[in-house]
């Protein structure tokens, strides 16, 4: 049985990470969608909120398990003995970026492996933060993120939901 674990701080999950996950679900046995920490990045809903709209968004997929850890993404690795991460990669803006943090995770656990999977097309300008920012001012998402999850964005940003559109 191979599993793969998928970490991100999902803030919030959008099409894009579905995709991602959709189709790492197709090649490994298991997916663990892992809500980890992002020193550099302030969010926006609560871990439980994280979880929660994952919940919703992956309830159909039936080889993917949601977690959350805190620390190292290697020492979960180790704790649940799995040794491969998958990175979705839009554009070669995210290269860098993900080309650091593969080879960070390498040299403090050079068992474990990264995997990239190329978003598809329709996703590649798509970003949580994006989605936020079109959110906050009341713009259109639909296609972006699930239904769920735009709910609850609009209701954090106390934004009436009473266009179709959004
Ligand atoms: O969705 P993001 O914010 O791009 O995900 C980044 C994340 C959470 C996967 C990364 O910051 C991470 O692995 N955090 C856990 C702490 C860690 O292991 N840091 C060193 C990895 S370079």
């Amino acid at each position: 049985m191979i599993k793969a674990v998928y970490p991100g701080s999902f803030d919030p999950v959008t099409n894009g990470h579905i995709d991602i996950i959709q189709r790492g679900a197709k090649i490994y046995d298991e997916v663990i969608v892992l809500v980890a920490e992002n020193v550099s990045k302030t969010p926006l809903f609560s871990l439980e909120e994280r979880l929660d709209m994952l919940k919703e968004a992956l309830k159909d997929i039936p080889n993917v398990r949601i977690d959350h850890f805190s620390g190292l993404l290697v020492e979960y690795l180790k704790k649940i003995d799995v040794k491969i991460i998958i990175r979705g990669l839009r554009a070669v803006s995210d290269f860098e970026y993900e080309f650091q943090q593969a080879l960070t995770n390498k040299k403090l656990y050079p068992e474990c492996e990264t995997v990239f999977l190329v978003s598809d097309l329709k996703y590649t300008f798509l970003s949580s933060s994006m989605v936020k920012e079109i959110a906050k001012f009341g713009g259109c998402i639909k296609g972006l993120v699930p239904d769920y999850v735009a709910k609850k964005l609009y209701e954090k940003f106390n934004i009436e939901m009473e266009n179709e559109d959004r």
